[in-house]
């Protein structure tokens, strides 16, 4: 099996004041300024975007934001721009959480636009999919979240595939303290990255990272990260407070 180094990402979704995100990413840097064994990255609100950066430097913290349009520059009322995010020195950018799916219309065909703008921008998509619960007890999840794979990522090379991160996120986990068991991720992340060698190589699928998430948490993070699939975690609620994250992180080290 190919060396694929671990990501830990959090996913601050719609909270944190920009003083909030200040103390939580302070907090985390205390703990893990040094971190070179895992990816650790920090998606806060865009308004605290800024203030986390400057609260990073110095540190092997990354930091992205949650959404973003695909145009750089126009009449988008409320929308923020690939290039905006490199401005700001963003490495990493969420496309398609389930949430934007469900509340915001995003398709496939919105997702793979705007995963094709991050890339031509040097930001790395965290592209999410993920099956609903309706969609796992009918038998479909793994035909549906294929599919999500092939529609969001066509037309991307090899190469940006490579720079490309997959967060498979099933509905029902998300918030919900339901976590899809270690067997269950394993055989839909095992499925995905067969997709992505379908979709373009070997290689690719080899290299490409994929992360789990819903409802991880400490105590099932060891199990979840042990499957030769998952190579990180996608965390909301347990990125929110320094203590769950940090040790996360800590999890995925010693699974290094
Ligand atoms: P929870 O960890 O709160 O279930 O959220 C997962 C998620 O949606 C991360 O993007």
């Amino acid at each position: 099996m190919k060396f694929r180094k671990r990501i830990i990402a959090g996913n601050w979704k719609m909270n944190k004041t920009v003083s909030e995100a200040v103390e939580l990413s302070a907090a985390i840097r205390h703990e893990l300024a040094e971190c070179n064994d895992v990816d650790v990255v920090l998606c806060p609100p865009f308004t605290a975007i800024a203030a986390v950066a400057e609260s990073l430097e110095g540190t092997t913290i990354s930091y992205g934001a949650q959404n973003m349009h695909w145009e750089s520059s126009g009449a988008f009322t409320g929308e923020i721009s690939p290039f905006m995010l490199r401005g700001l020195y963003c490495h990493y950018v969420i496309l398609g959480h389930s949430e934007r799916r469900t509340y915001f219309g995003e398709t496939d065909e919105i997702v793979n636009r705007k995963a094709q703008a991050a890339l031509a921008a040097t930001l790395r998509p965290i592209v999410c999919v993920g099956e609903t619960l309706e969609q796992r007890e009918s038998g479909d999840h793994i035909g549906v979240v294929s599919a999500q794979v092939h529609a969001s990522l066509a037309g991307i090379s090899g190469a940006d595939l490579k720079k490309t991160v997959i967060a498979y996120e099933p509905v029902w986990a998300i918030g919900t303290g339901l976590t899809a068991s270690p067997e269950q991720a394993q055989e839909m992340h095992a499925c995905i990255r067969k997709e992505i060698a379908v979709l373009c190589s070997q290689e690719a699928a080899d290299a490409v990272r994929i992360q789990y998430g819903g409802s991880m948490k400490p105590s099932n993070a060891a199990e979840l990260l042990e499957q030769p699939d998952i190579d990180g975690g996608l965390i909301g609620g347990a990125s929110l407070e320094a203590r769950s994250f940090v040790e996360l992180v800590k999890i995925a080290r010693e699974r290094n």
